[in-house]
C-alpha cells in the first residue's frame, strides 16, 4: 500500500514539474523554471529538519510562480486558480489542492506587510526555500535582470531608498535596482521562519553586503 502511495506521490509531483517547466518556457529569467527547480530543491533541503507534508511542499514549491500578478494587471488570484485547475486536472486530493492553493496566495513578501491570511509550516517551507532564491549571488543577478526587465536605473546616488513602501508602491516602484537591496533583500535573512534556512540565508546575505561594499567602492573611484 505504502509503495503504491509513494509511486502515485511521484507520479503527481513530476507531471506537475512538468506541467511548470512548459508554462514557463517564456517567463522572464528571475522567474523562469530554474527558478522554480531552485525553489523545489530549497524546499526540499528546508524540509528534512521540519514535520511537513512533502507532497504539499513540493507542489506549492513548484507551483508558486505558475502565474505571477505583476505579469497578469495585478489579478492576484490568477496564480492559485491556474494551480488548482492544473492539480484537479491529475486527480489531486482536494485537501492537498485547497492547501496549495492558500500558500500560493499568501506566499507573496508583500502578503507579509500584514495581508497574509494563512499560515502552516508547509507554507514557511516555501516561503523560506523562495527567500533564500533572492538572496546571495542568484538573488543579485535575478534583482539586476528584474530591473532591466523594467527598464530601472542600476544605481542612482540622488535616489534614496525607500523602507516604508506599502504594496503598491513597492509594485509600482520605479527605484534604482540597488535601492531593492535596501527595501527588500537585506531584509530577508531575519524573515526565515524554519530551522535550516538562517544558515544558509546568513552566508548568502554576507555575500551581498560584501558585493554592495564593492559597489559602492568602485562607483565612488576607490577601488
Ligand atoms: P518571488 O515571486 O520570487 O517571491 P518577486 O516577484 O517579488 O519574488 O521578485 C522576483 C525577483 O525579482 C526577486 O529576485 C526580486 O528580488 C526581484 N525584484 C522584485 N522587485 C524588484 C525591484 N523593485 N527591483 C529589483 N528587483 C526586484
Ligand atoms: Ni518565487
Amino acid at each position: 500500500h505504502t509503495e503504491i502511495t509513494n509511486q502515485h506521490t511521484s507520479f503527481i509531483i513530476q507531471k506537475t514539474a512538468t506541467f511548470v517547466k512548459q508554462t514557463l518556457q517564456n517567463a522572464e529569467s528571475g522567474h523562469d523554471w530554474w527558478h522554480i527547480l531552485r525553489v523545489w530543491n530549497n524546499a526540499k533541503q528546508i524540509a528534512q529538519t521540519e514535520e511537513v507534508d512533502l507532497l504539499v511542499v513540493e507542489l506549492a514549491a513548484l507551483l508558486h510562480d505558475i502565474a505571477d500578478s505583476k505579469f497578469h494587471n495585478g489579478d492576484e488570484e490568477i496564480g492559485s486558480k491556474t494551480a488548482g485547475d492544473f492539480l484537479k486536472s491529475i486527480e489531486v486530493d482536494a485537501e492537498v489542492i485547497g492547501h496549495v492553493q492558500q500558500i500560493i496566495r499568501n506566499m507573496s513578501f508583500k502578503s507579509s506587510f500584514g495581508e497574509a491570511t494563512f499560515s502552516s509550516e508547509e507554507m514557511k517551507v516555501v516561503q523560506d526555500a523562495d527567500r533564500l532564491d533572492a538572496i546571495g549571488a542568484i538573488g543579485i543577478a535575478r534583482a539586476f535582470t528584474y530591473g532591466g526587465f523594467k527598464n530601472r536605473e542600476m544605481y542612482n546616488p540622488e535616489i534614496e531608498p525607500n523602507f516604508n513602501l506599502t504594496k503598491e508602491a513597492y509594485k509600482n516602484s520605479t527605484a534604482p535596482t540597488i535601492n531593492h537591496f535596501y527595501e527588500k533583500l537585506l531584509l530577508l535573512k531575519d524573515r526565515m521562519n524554519t530551522k535550516t534556512a538562517p544558515k544558509i540565508a546568513s552566508q548568502r546575505h554576507q555575500f551581498m553586503e560584501l558585493y554592495l561594499e564593492q559597489f559602492a567602492a568602485e562607483w565612488n573611484g576607490i577601488k
